[in-house]
């Protein structure tokens, strides 16, 4: 086989809480993360020349080694001595550095892109583990779905399925740096609040989405929210503004800066988003998708 298309997910966190710090550096985490119809299209194709290229439609990502697809790219190529080089093509939908896993997935779907065109065989659990040398959230944008993520964000436990919902996502402008955000998260800025996880796990074990959506809203969902939002107030303007144009629950999703909202249907979904871009001129960013 000599080119391959695949897509790599948005995601979106019902629910993030931070249990503890590590050694290493990285957090241990409780999440429910949930894919979203929202895509990017990567196309594989193989190159007589060893090394990885790129290119992109979006003027916005990096197109050298440090894009984290190239990186994946190389892991491969390496690990399995694999003769001939890949040249990678990404057109991005996912915007960037916004806490809906658009580099993670982008990884995640050039592992599989590579395992698949050259027939690799390699199993799920295979590609797990080498994304997770690659970034906390690839193993779980390798399998996608309604999971709760446990360890550094690796350990999936596969939830039932979300009902199908119609989703709209806000991003401020400037994008948010992971690091950054984990770097000052403290246990006394987030409180005592933590995410409702049994009211959002009894929603999606009944398929009740506005058990769903009330777990969302109670509690602290996300408690990342304390440090993003804080230097980005526009969020929680973002949210209040969602709630007031008839949304069922209005969350940042990851480390931020992105807000979603659910709605009932597509057209209280279009209204909200028409009144969110009246309302901030400023963003440019502004996504109806679904819950895949
Ligand atoms: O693994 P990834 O490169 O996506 O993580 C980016 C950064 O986010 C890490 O370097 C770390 O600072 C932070 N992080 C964390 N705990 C996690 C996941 C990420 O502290 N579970």
């Amino acid at each position: 086989m000599e080119q391959v298309q695949v897509r790599a997910h948005a995601k979106i966190n019902l629910a993030i809480d931070v249990v503890g710090k590590r050694t290493d550096g990285y957090h241990d985490l409780k999440m429910i993360m949930q894919s979203l119809a929202l895509h990017d299209t990567l196309t594989l194709t193989k190159r007589q020349e060893a090394g990885v290229t790129i290119a992109s439609n979006s003027t916005r990502m990096p197109l050298d080694e440090t894009n984290i697809a190239c990186k994946a790219a190389k892991f491969m190529i390496d690990s399995f001595s694999l003769r001939q080089g890949v040249h990678i093509d990404v057109f991005k939908r996912i915007p960037i550095a916004a806490g809906l896993a658009g580099g993670s997935s982008n990884a995640a779907a050039v592992l599989c892109g590579i395992n698949e065109m050259f027939a690799l065989g390699l199993t799920k659990g295979k590609l797990t583990e080498i994304g997770k040398i690659l970034g906390a959230d690839v193993p779980y944008c390798i399998c996608g779905g309604t999971m709760l993520a446990e360890g550094i964000g690796d350990i999936l436990t596969p939830l039932p399925k979300h009902p199908k919902t119609v989703v709209v996502l806000a991003k401020p402008q400037r994008g948010m740096s992971t690091p950054k955000v984990f770097g000052k998260f403290s246990r006394e800025q987030a409180g005592e609040k933590h995410p409702d996880f049994a009211t959002i796990l009894s929603g999606l074990e009944t398929s009740d989405i506005d058990k769903v959506s009330r777990g969302i809203m109670s509690g602290m969902a996300n408690v990342l929210e304390s440090v993003t939002a804080a230097e980005r107030p526009i969020i929680n303007d973002i949210k209040a503004e969602f709630l007031r144009n008839g949304a069922k629950c209005a969350l940042m999703s990851g480390s931020g800066p992105t807000v979603f909202a659910y709605f009932a249907d597509e057209r209280q979904a279009n209204i909200a988003a028409a009144a969110l871009r009246r309302k901030f001129s400023q963003l440019n960013e502004i996504i109806v998708t679904s819950i895949e």
